[in-house]
């Protein structure tokens, strides 16, 4: 499917990097959301394969996860952006409705948004730690701060958990977050919390 909403991407990209899903009918327990893809990623038409993927599928191994199996992966947005730069706000609102779409048909148990991009996305606020911490408290339902009225206020399925962990950018080069800890550590206690919830 092709799709010339944003003038840019059409030059920026080689191609539409689809979400995937578990193989043979499985049913996706988790899907996985990015901000966009890569330069692996645009090349191979395929989220998540480049290094930053390859640590996150090694967290999600550790705890039992398996892409394919277990898991899909999907972006904020579908093509790259030029230089890698972070999606615009208009080129997130083109895109979203198409992952909410996903979002509502599949029905994982869990979300998994993989960085800041991804949670402002589903959150409509920056701030990772802090979006960590008020989902949290909300017993992991982004329904109570999806503004009304908006695709995913309407598409997201009752039921469906959201978990926001670090970019595997950071994570794979073994950086601290502001509070000191690894950001991978960060990242296994948010991955544990989910597969709790599973
Ligand atoms: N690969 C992706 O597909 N998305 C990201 O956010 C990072 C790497």
């Amino acid at each position: 499917m092709t799709c010339t909403k944003c003038e840019t991407f059409c030059t920026s990209r080689t191609q539409i990097v689809e979400p995937d899903l578990p193989e043979f009918g499985r049913p996706c327990r988790v899907l996985v959301v990015g901000e966009a893809p890569g330069a692996d990623e645009d090349v191979q038409g395929k989220g998540f394969v480049g290094r930053a993927g390859r640590t996150l599928h090694a967290l999600l191994e550790e705890h039992g996860l398996h892409r394919g199996v277990d898991y899909g992966c999907a972006n904020v947005v579908r093509c790259r952006p030029p230089e890698n730069r972070r999606p615009t706000k208009g080129e997130t609102a083109n895109c979203l409705p198409y992952l909410a779409g996903v979002i509502s048909t599949v029905k994982p148990k869990a979300v998994l948004a993989v960085g800041d991009t991804a949670a402002q996305a589903f959150m409509g606020k920056p701030g990772l730690m802090e979006n960590i911490g008020r989902l949290h408290h909300a017993n992991q339902c982004p329904r109570r701060f999806l503004e009304q009225g908006s695709v995913l206020d309407m598409k997201w399925p009752f039921g469906t958990r959201l978990f926001i962990m670090p970019h595997t950018s950071p994570l794979a080069w073994n950086r601290n977050a502001p509070d000191g800890r690894k950001w991978s550590e960060i990242g296994r206690e948010q991955i544990s919390r989910m597969v709790q919830t599973l």
